[in-house]
């Protein structure tokens, strides 16, 4: 009798028959920052805080040390330096280009990764520009990141990720960046990026939620992914180096289905809301936060991620470790 049991009958066993693994090697850890000297706890996501400078260098490290090899950064910006042009997004001087500086300071080898997108420093809230209408203005928001990203190349970052999904940006940002001799920095593209109900704890988080509308114009349709694999061919063919799909869980099918249409490494953000659910079902002595946190990463793996932007990236590195 053929009996597909005695492959899971030890441990041992169950070792040597595993297909997919999930290690430290493959988190991203998202840090929030601000310009104070305090390191403030995020009401909206418990276990999650806005670092200082100081503060992030050290959390940073402390990811290093237990072998994530990436962080990647989101500025809460003071309200007084918004402004509809967002300005502030290229700043030379401001938060971002002096956070990558420092971290490659303390941190040479951990790989830096910045997100590239306005709203955290749009008087509106949306990702891209917004004319006296309401409308988004996707040609001169894709100059505007661009700016922004030479912003983070000169500071030293490592890879830029636009999370914007304005339609050209990957071209004009590859572009851009080879201009001024950037030709190592990668493109990290948020490919297929929904228009979803988890991210309200990370607009919580940095106080970035729009002013007016939605994010519809621009991010996708939760009922869509024919368009998603056409957006993964646009973003590999306007020179990509690394696709996601975000958020993971709900788009698990859409990540597998980007991963039969493309050769190009793929990252799946758990975003704020799919992290919270664990986080609010484990307060409440429903679930196990170790056991389903574990489950879903290497879900989102075992779909055909890569890599995977987790909050959770930490807690997964320091569980392995203790029991492996
Ligand atoms: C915005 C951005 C968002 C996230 C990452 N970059 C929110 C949004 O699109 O409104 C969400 C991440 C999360 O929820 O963890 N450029």
């Amino acid at each position: 009798m053929i009996r597909p049991r005695r492959n899971r009958r030890t441990e041992s066993i169950r070792g040597l028959v595993r297909e997919t693994e999930l290690t430290a090697s493959h988190l991203i850890l998202p840090l929030f920052l601000h310009e104070g000297d305090d390191d403030q706890p995020i009401a909206s996501m418990p276990g999650c805080t806005r670092w200082s400078l100081a503060g992030l260098v050290k959390e940073a490290g402390e990811a290093h040390a237990l072998g994530i090899p990436a962080i990647v950064l989101f500025p809460a910006i003071a309200e007084s330096l918004k402004t509809r042009a967002c300005e502030e997004a290229w700043n030379p001087d401001g938060l971002i280009p002096r956070a990558i500086a420092a971290l490659k300071a303390a941190h040479p080898r951990l790989t830096v990764i910045t997100d590239v997108a306005l709203d955290p420093y749009n008087a509106d809230g949306h990702d891209g520009l917004v004319d006296d209408n309401g409308i988004i203005l996707n040609d001169p928001t894709v100059i505007a990141l661009c700016q922004q990203a030479l912003c983070h190349a000169r500071a030293g970052a490592d890879i830029i990720s636009p999370s914007d999904m304005m339609d050209g940006r990957v071209a004009a940002l590859r572009a851009a960046l080879d201009s001024e001799n950037f030709t190592d920095i990668s493109i990290m593209s948020y490919t297929a990026k929904y228009a979803s109900a988890c991210y309200g704890p990370f607009r919580g988080a940095l106080d970035s939620a729009p002013k007016f509308g939605d994010k519809k114009t621009y991010q996708m349709d939760p009922a869509n992914g024919r368009e998603a694999e056409r957006e993964a061919r646009l973003d590999e063919a306007e020179g990509a180096d690394i696709l996601m799909v975000k958020p993971a869980l709900p788009y698990l099918d859409i990540l597998y289905r980007i991963r039969q249409i493309t050769p190009l490494p793929l990252a799946a953000y758990h975003v704020s809301g799919e992290y919270l659910m664990v986080k609010a079902a484990a307060a409440s002595g429903w679930i196990d936060e170790k056991k389903l946190a574990m489950e879903q990463l290497t879900s989102i793996r075992r779909a055909g991620a890569d890599m995977i932007l987790t909050y959770f990236a930490k807690d997964v590195a320091r569980w392995l470790q203790s029991s492996p």
